[in-house]
């Protein structure tokens, strides 16, 4: 398949371990197993992707990146990469780990800065820690030029929170490196409305092919909201990128989509399971998605009416 290496997104997951069990993520049902990505498949994924022309984007997919022993040789091998947290692990000892590497940007996963709502999102997690733990490495980064981003969860849950609000409680004026983003959650593994996320319409990527997402045990699927790798491409251990992304499979898959097939693709099923088959539709959110970044979040966020 020809593909554009500019369209194509890249998430490495280093780890599918974890320390929490979040809410509303696949991991804690994760139907593979929770381990670390072996070092030389690292090194062998940085040839691969560097070598397509790709960039790689997250150094996670499921798990948590600070978990894994060698995160900042891995930031070395991969220094345009971002790195999300739930920000547990972030100590003195970590931050300093980071900062020593060239990691440009950071995204720790607040959520909610309501002590009753943030362990129903982050399951596990101790928000005092948490709070604490962001307070120390926001000084520790003070200056650096690290991007440090606290992510503010839309859900019903956290419709009362404001930006300003988590701003108020990192006291971001005095930090010029650190901004609050927002981000919505989304269906991924039940695709029934709840609290903490709404539906599905069709394809959210607006695109079949707009990921190459290696998991830890070198297998590689086509979406990042392919957790359990329901949709496979092929195996990096065995075969080179180009012929995973070249190969039968990723046509036969791409044709099965097209065609609305989900016999096929049970993942695309789960994301289709309450329509959106219309092609003309689906353009739309192709368009959409194709927006530059900023301008995609703003339109985004005026076409998500699922929380209001
Ligand atoms: C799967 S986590 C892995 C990295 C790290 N453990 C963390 O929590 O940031 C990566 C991102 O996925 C997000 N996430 C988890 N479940 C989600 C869902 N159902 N919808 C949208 N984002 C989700 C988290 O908020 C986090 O920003
Ligand atoms: S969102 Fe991140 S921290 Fe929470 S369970 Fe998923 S991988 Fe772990």
């Amino acid at each position: 398949m020809r593909f554009n290496p500019r369209r194509i997104k890249v998430g490495l997951e280093l780890t599918s371990k974890c320390n929490l069990r979040c809410g509303m993520c696949p991991l804690p049902v994760l139907r593979r197993p929770y381990e670390d990505m072996e070092w030389p498949l690292v090194e062998k994924a940085e040839r691969e992707i560097h070598g397509l022309g790709l960039k790689l984007k997250w150094l996670h997919e499921m798990g948590e990146p600070l978990l894994y022993s060698r995160i900042d040789d891995a930031i070395r091998l991969f220094p345009e990469a971002s790195l999300s947290t739930n920000g547990l692990v972030l100590t003195e000892e970590v931050g300093a780990k980071l900062l020593a590497s060239p990691l440009k940007r950071i995204r720790i996963c607040v959520d909610s800065i309501n002590p009753e709502v943030y362990p129903q999102l982050r399951t596990g997690g101790d928000f005092e820690k948490l709070v604490d733990l962001t307070r120390k490495f926001l000084v520790q980064a003070k200056g650096h030029p690290l991007r440090i981003e606290i992510q503010k969860m839309r859900s019903r849950l956290t419709l009362d929170e404001t930006v300003d609000d988590f701003k108020r409680v990192f006291d971001l004026k005095q930090y010029r490196n650190a901004r609050v983003i927002e981000k919505t959650c989304e269906a991924l593994d039940v695709n029934e409305e709840t609290d903490l996320h709404g539906k599905f319409y069709g394809c959210v990527q607006g695109a079949f092919f707009t990921w190459v997402v290696v998991f830890a045990d070198g297998r590689v699927t086509h979406c990042c909201y392919d957790a359990h790798g329901d949709q496979v491409m092929g195996d990096l251990k065995t075969e080179s990128l180009r012929e995973i992304i070249e190969g039968d499979r990723l046509v036969q898959m791409q044709a099965a989509f097209e065609a609305r097939d989900f016999a096929q693709l049970p993942r695309c099923g789960e994301c289709f399971k309450h329509g959106g088959e219309s092609h003309a539709f689906n353009d739309v959110l192709t368009r959409v998605q194709n927006l530059p970044g900023v301008a995609k979040d703003v339109v985004r966020k005026v076409i998500d009416v699922r929380y209001r």
